[in-house]
């Protein structure tokens, strides 16, 4: 499973970069807000540092207006891939990005039919929102098993990016149903890496090493 970084913090990035397990990153207008700095700035640092795919949101309501923001972003670097919502005007935008081979992904994803239209007009990736559905009481990891079921049965070239994630067992459920990537927040990634036996192994060795003569 490939693993995106879900932020916009140029220095979450470049750390979690260093560690060389980062496929991508994805950032939403909520994420780059919360970094005060220029969008134009963010994104100039996050793609001197990414060498994949990066997510970049348009806000227009109407196909018109995604698909021109669509290529303005896109024309910003080659791995830019442009987050478009789930409407009906988003799959109009989708199908016209596709024929100008803009890539896109297809966001606020929550529900398998969305996914399944998303794909049929043309998007590069959906994106369902696991931990917003279940914010609201519903198991937002069910919607991922229908969408790696639907996508195994008609083999769309389509990637699902599970992304809204709030802690390590909703990574390794989407590694466990087979999902193409998981976008994850650097603190989730932080404690993906850490267990308390790992510091006590360690701290144990480092003691009974320096009881070795040497
Ligand atoms: C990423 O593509 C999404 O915008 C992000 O994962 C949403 O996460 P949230 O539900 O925690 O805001």
């Amino acid at each position: 499973m490939k693993i995106f970084l879900d932020t916009a913090d140029i220095s979450e990035i470049r750390e979690a970069a260093s560690w060389g397990i980062i496929d991508g990153v994805t950032t939403n207008p909520t994420l780059v807000a919360k970094t005060g700095r220029k969008f134009a700035e963010v994104v100039r640092d996050i793609t001197a540092i990414v060498d994949g795919p990066i997510s970049l949101e348009a806000t227009s309501e109407d196909a018109e207006g995604l698909v021109a923001e669509a290529r303005v972003l896109s024309a910003i670097h080659k791995n830019v891939v442009v987050k478009i919502p789930i409407t009906t005007e988003g799959l109009k935008a989708i199908k016209r990005c596709r024929a100008e081979r803009i890539k896109t992904n297809t966001t606020l994803i929550f529900s398998a039919n969305q996914a399944l239209l998303a794909a049929k007009a043309g998007t590069n990736y959906v994106s369902p929102f696991i931990g917003r559905l279940d914010d609201q009481g519903q198991v937002g990891m069910d919607l991922v098993r229908e969408l790696v079921t639907v996508f195994f049965n008609y083999e769309f070239d389509c990637e699902i990016l599970v992304a809204s994630i709030r802690h390590p067992i909703h990574v390794l459920s989407a590694a466990m149903l087979g999902a193409d990537i998981c976008t994850v927040p650097f603190d989730v990634l932080k404690k993906m890496v850490g267990h308390s036996l790992t510091d006590v192994g360690i701290a144990r060795f480092k003691k009974d090493w320096a009881k070795i003569p040497k």
